[in-house]
């Protein structure tokens, strides 16, 4: 089969790998039909890189049709349309059951030390090949694969696999009280479906931020109270802004939607590119006992947050060694959670949104559509976020 493999930093080649094959009785193998590029996939294509092997397969947002099921997978059939959660867990471990499966203790990444194994996403999370390709081998797929029915475009649904229930996740961790405001640090797919799950649940005012003309003018169409970072000459300024438009005190929430690559410090900036360009194994070594995030929009969180609010961090974060303001945070008395997305903990509470009346509007949510072959230029494109491009489904 085709596959987008991983070759080194900003090199990925579509090439052709073996097909997946049933190995557990709990394994199912779907034929792709669409599979989202997605901000995680960025931190691969640069920062991350000692952490991959030259001809790891990407992606982790794919929906399709199941082709074959172990004897372990008894509500799959052949045939069954299913959206498949980024995350692979067991559905029936003491942390799935408590609703978190990032942490299920089945495939946890122990010999790592973390959390449960992801598709797609180096060997931290298990090595595990990813669905960026045209068939995906899912384990434990009695628990992970949600059954959607035929009739709706793709669209309709493959952002169940991690855009949906990252950006729910970020809402529900944000506690916004009823009436409340929120601001949501970066515009990409992640925080511009933040803005949206924020509305639809009753926030009643959201306040968006990022520097790309077009993420900006999309979340300003759908009734998000913009600030473009390009117009603010400090953090400072930018944040007393915001704050004018909530009484002086700050918004209720903050969403970090950013992670570790934020514009706008460059010291870390030159530690992150100097990790990715070591020798491999030294910059693994030197990545997991030192590493630094570019932490610009975790600190503009702090600041912005009214006092006792909270910050829900989606963005990811890889750093070892972050140094962070904890004087302004224990004395603001602000409440911090985050992580990845427990999907299936979500994904039924989302499910009645996915209707022909779209209120989150996931049918044009796809700035996009590219046949698999065109990964390279998909992802360079994403990256350096040309040709208006938001999010981007491939089509294998
Ligand atoms: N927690 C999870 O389960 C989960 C799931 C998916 C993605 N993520 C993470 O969420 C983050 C966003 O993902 P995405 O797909 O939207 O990616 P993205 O890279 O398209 O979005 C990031 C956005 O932040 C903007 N930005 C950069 N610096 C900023 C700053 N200082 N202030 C405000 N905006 C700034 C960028 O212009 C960009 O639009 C990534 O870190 C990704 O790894 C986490
Ligand atoms: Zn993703
Ligand atoms: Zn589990």
């Amino acid at each position: 089969m085709k596959a987008v493999t991983w070759q080194g930093r900003r090199d990925v080649r579509v090439e052709t790998v073996p097909d997946p094959v049933i190995q557990e009785p709990t394994d199912a193998v779907i034929r792709i039909t669409s599979t989202g590029l997605c901000g995680s996939d960025l931190h691969l294509y640069e920062v991350l890189t000692p952490f991959m092997t030259p001809g790891d397969i990407l992606g982790h947002e794919p929906m399709g049709i199941v082709e074959e099921v172990g004897a372990g997978v008894p509500d799959l059939a052949a045939g069954d349309r299913v959206v498949v959660p980024f995350q692979i867990a067991c559905g029936t471990c003491w942390m799935c059951l408590t609703g978190l499966p990032t942490q299920c203790e089945t495939t946890q990444c122990t010999g790592e030390g973390m959390g449960a194994a992801l598709f797609g996403y180096t060997r931290l999370y298990g090595a595990v090949p990813g669905a960026q390709a045209e068939y995906l081998r899912v384990p434990q797929a009695q628990f992970g694969p949600i059954k959607v029915p035929e009739g709706p475009p793709d669209d309709r649904f493959v952002y169940l696999s991690d855009v949906l229930p990252t950006a729910w996740q970020a809402v529900e961790y944000a506690h916004v009280p009823p009436g409340g405001s929120v601001a949501v640090l970066g515009l990409g797919p992640i925080g511009d479906m933040a803005c949206r799950v924020a509305q639809v649940r009753g926030a009643e005012r959201v306040f968006g931020v990022d520097l790309v003309p077009e993420r900006l003018r999309r979340a300003r169409e759908r009734g998000v109270e913009t600030f473009d970072l390009r117009d603010f000459d400090s953090q400072k300024e930018l944040v007393t802004a915001l704050q004018d438009r909530t009484a002086g005190r700050g918004p209720d929430a903050v969403i970090d939607a950013v992670g570790t690559e934020a514009h706008g410090s460059a010291a870390a900036r030159l530690a992150q590119t100097a990790t990715g360009l070591l020798p491999r194994a030294i910059g693994a070594r030197f990545a997991e006992h030192l590493s630094v995030d570019r932490l610009a929009a975790l600190h503009t969180a702090i600041d912005l947050v009214r006092r006792g609010g909270t910050i829900s961090i989606s963005g990811m974060y890889g750093g070892t060694a972050d140094p962070l303001p904890l004087l302004t945070m224990f004395d603001k008395q602000v409440c911090l959670r985050m992580g990845q997305a427990n999907v299936r903990t979500w994904s039924d509470d989302i499910r009645p949104l996915l209707t022909d009346e779209d209120p989150l509007g996931v049918d044009s949510f796809a700035t996009h559509r590219l046949p698999l072959a065109e990964a390279a230029h998909a992802y360079e494109m994403f990256q350096r976020k040309q040709d208006g491009a938001v999010k981007v489904l491939m089509e294998p």
